[in-house]
């Protein structure tokens, strides 16, 4: 069993480079669905276990893919022929549950496992069902799997109670290739959604109003392939963002788009960062201690509920209370505990984790619990003073690519070890 052994109290100095984003890359994937004829090429891609997986989801459909150079994609969707995404793949990725409306825009058809709970809340899929449904496609929930079929989705005009990012991206897809307009209300913003509305009108879409909250969609009767680069990963150049504030040092962080980050350069700047920003790279310096700030996290563009977990290590080493506030996922806490091995202070209260700093986390071993669980758990152990361990590596590797070669690469002590932990 692999697991991270990390030597706190080395501030960090040096400059990190980010890579492509999982949450971008992942959705194109899926669009590559939408049009054979030729091949795909995706640029900027970071090689990490879920989009490996989602590559052995294209393959199982009977996609041809291939890695070319580090981080470029090929995909050639024309010989798809299965329509069904089975549990074993959604079961450990639930982002596998955004091939539904592709290839019922392809196929006519498709069969996908429903995604159970996760390790942060229930995480339904009611959205992107209600949606299909609303735009003609019939629907059988059976033997864990939904079933979904239509020869032709029609445009309608859709309303989400909540701001779904999955669940904007799934029905935009579907809507692309649809029999007239689409309308969606309450749509995500992210610039995952963004980078994606771009490659499918790059494809030969019509969307509208892309970066709002209401997406105006003329379907089209066909699309082609295209090439296209992701986004820079702004939850990675966030996690890293963090880093001094715990270590204290100085950090450049760049190949990112500072625009994606302006509430959490607000937010870091509160706490008293010194932050310059340039074109595509992010300065960040400490002076003396982190002051604690509140922090809710919202829908983009607020505050990601993916940063809170390494946020909240941010603010158990400052200089007094915080009230961190989780309104996106009713489970988000499960750090709370591996924290407080560490010895950070923290009361959860309902929604919101009440965060008293203290001077000093000490090393312990942790263990992850979700993806971005596993990055703050990476922080508090490069803030303590001694060994921190942490196990369960595999949410890690889900989404943080050479974690700990770039953090070395900046003077953390921090190495993987592949032995039996004793
Ligand atoms: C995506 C991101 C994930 C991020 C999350 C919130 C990807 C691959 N994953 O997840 O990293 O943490 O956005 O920014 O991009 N909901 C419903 N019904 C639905 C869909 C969602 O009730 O059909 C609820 C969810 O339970 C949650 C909220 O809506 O409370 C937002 O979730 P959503 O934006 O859909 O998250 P994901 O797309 O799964």
């Amino acid at each position: 069993m692999a697991y991270l052994e990390i030597e706190g109290g080395v501030p960090l100095k040096g400059k990190i480079s980010i890579s492509g984003a999982k949450n971008a890359a992942l959705p194109m994937l899926a669009a590559t669905i939408l049009a054979g004829g030729g091949s795909f090429r995706l640029d900027n891609v970071p090689r990490l276990d879920d989009v490996k997986l989602f590559l052995e989801l294209l393959t199982s459909l009977g996609c041809w893919v291939s890695w070319k150079e580090a981080d470029s994609i090929v995909i050639d969707t024309d010989s798809i022929e299965s329509c069904v995404a089975p549990y074993d793949l959604v079961n450990r990725m639930r982002a596998s549950v955004l091939v539904l409306g592709p290839l019922v825009a392809r196929l006519g058809r498709a069969r996908v496992a429903l995604p159970g709970g996760c390790a942060i809340g229930a995480r339904p899929i009611d959205f992107h069902l209600k949606g299909l449904e609303a735009m003609g496609a019939r629907l059988k929930l059976e033997k864990g799997f939904v079933e979904a079929r239509a020869s032709r989705l029609k445009g309608a005009h859709i309303f989400f109670d909540i701001p779904s990012v999955t669940g904007t991206e799934n029905l935009m897809m579907a809507a692309v290739t649809a029999r007239g307009r689409t309308v969606l209300e309450n749509a995500a913003r992210e610039p995952e959604i963004v980078a994606l509305g771009e490659m499918l009108n790059q494809m030969g879409g019509q969307i509208h109003g892309l970066g709002s909250e209401k997406l105006v969609i003329d379907g089209v009767s066909s699309l082609n392939p295209v090439s296209f680069r992701t986004i820079p990963d702004r939850i990675e150049a966030g996690t890293y963002l963090m880093a001094p504030a715990v270590t204290g040092g100085e950090l450049v962080v760049d190949q990112v788009n500072p625009e994606y980050l302006e509430t959490v350069i607000g937010k870091l700047r509160l706490a008293g960062l010194d932050i310059d920003v340039d074109n595509s790279a992010i300065q960040v310096r400490k002076r003396g201690r982190i002051n604690s700030i509140d922090i809710t996290t919202q829908p983009y563009p607020g505050f990601p509920t993916d940063l809170q977990a390494q946020a909240m290590v941010m603010m158990s080493v400052a200089s007094g209370l915080s009230v961190i506030t989780e309104t996106i996922f009713e489970n988000r806490f499960m750090h709370v505990a591996e924290l407080r091995r560490l010895g950070a202070d923290i009361r959860i209260k309902g929604q919101s984790a009440i965060v008293k700093g203290v001077k000093r986390l000490q090393g312990a071993p942790v263990q992850a619990t979700d993806l971005r669980a596993s990055a703050s758990l990476v922080l508090a152990g490069l803030a303590a003073k001694g060994t921190t361990t942490v196990t369960q590596l595999f949410h890690l590797d889900r989404g943080y690519e050479n974690m700990e070669e770039k953090l070395a690469s900046v003077g953390a002590r921090i190495r993987r070890m592949e032995q039996q932990q004793v």
